[in-house]
């Protein structure tokens, strides 16, 4: 790989507002044109089109010809099937064009190893790719490597450009993958003094309709929902996810999330999580550590902790909270259990002061987005 200064079109891009991608290593990188500039953040939106649920990441990739014109474009979209530099080649191929000399410009690193599908360095030096400029370096340890193997074999390579921008288009993939655990967003909809549940512990509905059609197009791109034993047993939710046209109904969107419940005590058959939806896992302990464990076996990137207060607690005070999702209802209670439960916390100099990263009306109500690590001085 060309190991220069990084090259003032290496842009340092616009951070991000849910996050997500605003660290990881610096990086350096050769010049680009600004036509591969261009593919690139075609790319990124090429990106999008993929699933943002699931194990695998999204991605997207162009293909140039010599002369700066695109020859081929893909995205992967989702586990088992082809990664987006294959895609790519496989479309430029379909157009009737020779991949030989061509540059593949690509949102993330690629990979170097054999998982579900080959590995895409050997499918660009078997195409005779040129050259190769990507956006984020893998965090993967399994998978990374790609642009030394790539350089390796003589192909020119240039990582690192638009990297805040990739990697906000990696959205919790990157933060899970480069963490070696789930990707963790705490939901509360609360009153406005804080409450989750009125005193005799009925809770439905303290938002709005809107708010909670949000709530479930966010679920439909999560890999897991978890709640305590006690929210299973007197909410008796179904975790699903309903079409946002339908949210009060039972069409199921096409993307279920995993349910887990944590907790000793046993859900009855009857239970709805027993009912259509995802598939339901206990996992028989106090520790959110443990969950998380769980959840890693089965490749979850992104988990929803929908409460209650106990369980959200947990995970605040094992520091294992990404991100905070606040839908709060103009309505007051005065008494009931409040967001969050104990966080051990006695004094105000020890607040867990958390970062809103967006505020935005539903409704009715206010939803916000917090994140839990504090902004790097660039970020103000
Ligand atoms: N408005 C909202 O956003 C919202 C969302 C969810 C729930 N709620 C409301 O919240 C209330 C329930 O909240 P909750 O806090 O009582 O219960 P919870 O967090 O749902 O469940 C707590 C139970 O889970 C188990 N558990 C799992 N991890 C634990 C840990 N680290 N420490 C202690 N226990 C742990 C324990 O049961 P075992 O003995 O079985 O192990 C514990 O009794 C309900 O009224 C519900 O309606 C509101």
């Amino acid at each position: 790989m060309s190991t220069p200064p990084a090259h003032p079109r290496n842009e340092p891009g616009g951070g991000t507002t849910d996050g997500i991608g605003t660290t990881g290593p610096a990086e350096v990188g050769g010049a680009v044109s600004d036509t591969e500039l261009a593919a690139l953040r075609h790319a990124l939106a090429l990106a999008g089109r993929g699933p943002a649920h699931g194990p695998n990441p999204r991605v997207g990739a162009v293909l140039l010809g010599t002369d700066g014109t695109q020859l081929g474009e893909g995205w992967h979209s989702g586990a088992g099937t082809p990664h987006a530099e294959v895609a790519t080649l496989a479309d430029a191929r379909t157009r009737g064009h020779d991949p030989r000399g061509a540059t593949m410009v690509v949102t993330l690193e690629p990979c170097n190893h054999t998982g579900r599908t080959g590995p895409c360095t050997e499918a660009l030096i078997a195409a005779g790719v040129a050259r190769v400029v990507f956006s984020v370096t893998d965090p993967n340890p399994t998978a990374a490597g790609g642009a030394a193997r790539l350089a390796g074999a003589g192909v020119d390579v240039v990582g690192g450009v638009l990297a805040d921008e990739g990697r906000a288009m990696l959205g919790p993939w990157w933060s899970a993958v480069s963490q070696g655990r789930p990707y963790v967003t705490v939901k509360v909809a609360t009153t406005l003094d804080g409450r989750v549940a009125a005193a005799d512990g009925s809770s439905r509905w303290i938002t709005s309709a809107q708010s909670r059609a949000h709530a479930h197009a966010l679920r439909a791109q999560v890999d897991a929902i978890a709640v305590g034993t006690t929210t299973a047993l007197t909410d008796d939710p179904a975790l699903t996810a309903r079409t946002t046209d339908d949210p009060e109904g039972t069409t199921l969107a096409a993307h279920q999330p995993l349910r887990v419940v944590v907790g000793h005590r046993d859900i009855p058959p009857g239970a709805a999580l027993r009912g259509p939806g995802g598939a339901l896992v206990q996992v028989r302990s106090h520790d959110p550590a443990d969950v998380l464990t769980a959840l890693v076996r089965r490749e979850i990137r992104h988990l929803l902790v929908e409460g209650g207060p106990t369980l959200a607690a947990a995970f605040l005070r094992a520091g294992l909270v990404d991100a905070v999702h606040a839908y709060i209802a103009p309505v007051l209670l005065g008494a009931g259990p409040s967001a969050v439960g104990d966080l051990n916390i006695s004094t105000i100099a020890d607040a867990l002061r958390l970062d809103v990263t967006s505020t935005q009306r539903l409704g009715p109500d206010v939803f916000l987005t917090l994140r839990t690590t504090p902004k790097t001085p660039e970020e103000f």
